[in-house]
């Protein structure tokens, strides 16, 4: 496996549509889901360069902090708790274009602006999300949506294997 990625510049899904078979080759071989988020939030950073990326896992009632990339964060998460409990208790994507605007949003950074969260789902039930946030007002919409429910979607058919 060659480890260096390809970053490119280019409109947004230019840069998902390189990335995603890049992420894919990250995958390939390793069915270690802790060691696979990984990669992935450290390929999303290199190549967004986003504010915070990464995994919360669950864990009983509550999701944990998982693999990152960013600065420190809050490490548990309630369900229906902030925009990550949220997505998992409603066991979908959520685009919070200005997280001032969201009831409950839980600041782990003053600098966070706006934030989507993607459950990663296996077995027909959510195992983890993906929260991406931005310094940037508005900055998430429907291609990033689509792109990384792509890449939660590589994640879920591994837990769901492994
Ligand atoms: N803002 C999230 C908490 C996680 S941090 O942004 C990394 C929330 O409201 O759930």
């Amino acid at each position: 496996m060659a480890e260096d990625l390809s970053i490119i510049t280019g409109s947004k899904e230019e840069q998902y549509r390189s990335l995603l078979p890049q992420i894919t080759g990250l995958l390939q071989g390793e069915d270690d889901v802790v060691a696979n988020m990984a990669n992935i939030a450290a390929a999303l950073k290199e190549q967004f360069k986003w504010w915070w990326i990464g995994f919360y896992l669950v864990k009983g009632d509550e999701l944990v902090l998982g693999p990152f990339q960013g600065p420190v964060a809050c490490t548990r998460i309630k369900k229906g708790r902030g925009v990550c409990g949220t997505a998992w208790e409603q066991e979908r994507t959520l685009i919070v274009p200005d997280v001032e605007q969201f009831p409950g949003h839980i600041a782990c950074s003053s600098f966070s602006k706006s934030e989507i969260v993607v459950p990663v789902t296996g077995n027909n039930e959510v195992v983890a999300v993906l929260d991406a946030d931005s310094e940037l007002i508005n900055h998430f919409d429907a291609t990033d949506q689509f792109f990384l429910e792509q890449i939660t979607g590589m994640l879920g058919r591994l837990k769901a294997a492994g």
